[in-house]
């Protein structure tokens, strides 16, 4: 319960425009400062460097352009550029072509018919340069009309995109399902979004529970799943699954966020696991950082001191 708590404190925070402005004034001002250790960078140059050295390392990559919630059309278009921008850029790089990118960062929350031809400006050149486009799920509301976006684009052909599901909503068992008929790839997370009763279980091992199911339903489907989560008795129980079912390391892949247990991300990228890091970028990172914070109050604790050590400087 704590941790539904925490969630719904830190989402409230998170749409304070005053806390924004501060965060914003001290979370990114320096190569310390304490946003950094959860975001690449503000700029796509930074982007760049943080993914060149998570990829030296032997760690996958997915590269996450921030902003959600766009109210216009504009903002829509400014955001679906930017992704054209971050393509060319991943190409000129030589890095992973790997993307994740939120609907309502390209106006689903606007029009959703511009928000399916931008996606659509972002899969075309996408499947000619070989890159995958994951569409991250956002709080409960959009779960369905995310789904249904996916489906319209998978129904006209489109394969380099995948969908992500949550374990701690009610619905994704049979979400899973149907992505399993399509034989789409699912990354499965646990949920980062304080949900009401009606739609999501409250409880963690409830959330848990239901994980461990979805992930061997997954595995068992062989559509290369991806198993994103920093719960190491999870990663663990799913290295034991996959290995008891003769399922091998190439068909599935872990996947993690930037910043988060990187000892594990490096353990078991060793181990010979495929390791996959997000990692987000970009001028809006408030929202996104909330949600870290509220995944774990602990990590306040190093905001303060963060913010404290600048200040006095
Ligand atoms: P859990 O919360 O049980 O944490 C397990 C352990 O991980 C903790 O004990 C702690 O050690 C560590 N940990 C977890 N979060 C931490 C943090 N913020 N800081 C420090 N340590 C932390 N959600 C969503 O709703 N839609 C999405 O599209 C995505 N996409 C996504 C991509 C990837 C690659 C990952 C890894 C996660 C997401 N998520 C997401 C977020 C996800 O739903 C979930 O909120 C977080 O992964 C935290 O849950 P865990 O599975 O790590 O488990």
């Amino acid at each position: 319960m704590i941790g539904a708590a925490s969630k719904t404190l830190f989402y409230a925070l998170s749409r304070s425009a005053r806390l924004k402005r501060l965060a914003s004034r001290y979370g990114m001002a320096t190569p310390d400062s304490f946003a950094r250790r959860f975001i690449a960078g503000e700029t796509l140059e930074e982007a760049v460097v943080v993914a060149r050295t998570l990829q030296s390392r032997g760690l996958l990559l997915t590269l996450d352009y921030l902003g959600e919630s766009v109210r216009s059309i504009d903002e829509a278009t400014t955001a679906t550029r930017a992704y054209l921008t971050l393509m060319d850029a991943i190409v000129a790089a030589g890095i992973e072509r790997n993307l994740s990118l939120k609907l309502t960062q390209l106006g689903l929350e606007v029009d959703r018919a511009t928000c399916v031809d931008n996606l659509r400006r972002i899969l075309d050149p996408g499947q000619r340069d070989g890159f995958f486009v994951r569409i991250d799920m956002e709080n409960s509301p959009f779960t369905q009309v995310t789904l249904d976006v996916f489906e319209t684009l998978w129904q006209q052909g489109y394969r380099n995109i995948g969908v992500v599901l949550q374990a701690c909503l009610h619905r994704s068992e049979q979400d899973v399902r149907r992505m399993n008929e399509l034989q789409a790839r699912v990354r499965l997370v646990k949920g980062a979004y304080k949900e009401p009763q009606t739609a999501a279980y409250q409880l963690k091992s409830e959330v848990d529970e239901a994980y461990r199911r979805l992930m061997r339903v997954l595995l068992d489907a062989g559509n290369y799943p991806a198993i994103a989560t920093h719960d190491e008795t999870m990663l663990r129980t799913a290295c034991a699954y996959a290995a008891e079912h003769g399922i091998a390391p190439e068909r599935y892949e872990f996947q993690m966020l930037y910043g988060v247990r990187r000892d594990l991300q490096t353990t078991l990228a060793a181990e010979g696991h495929r390791m996959r890091i997000y990692v987000p970028f970009g001028r809006e990172w408030f929202p996104y950082f909330m949600r870290r914070l509220g995944e774990r109050p602990a990590n306040v604790g190093f905001v303060i001191r963060g913010i404290l050590g600048e200040r006095s400087e």
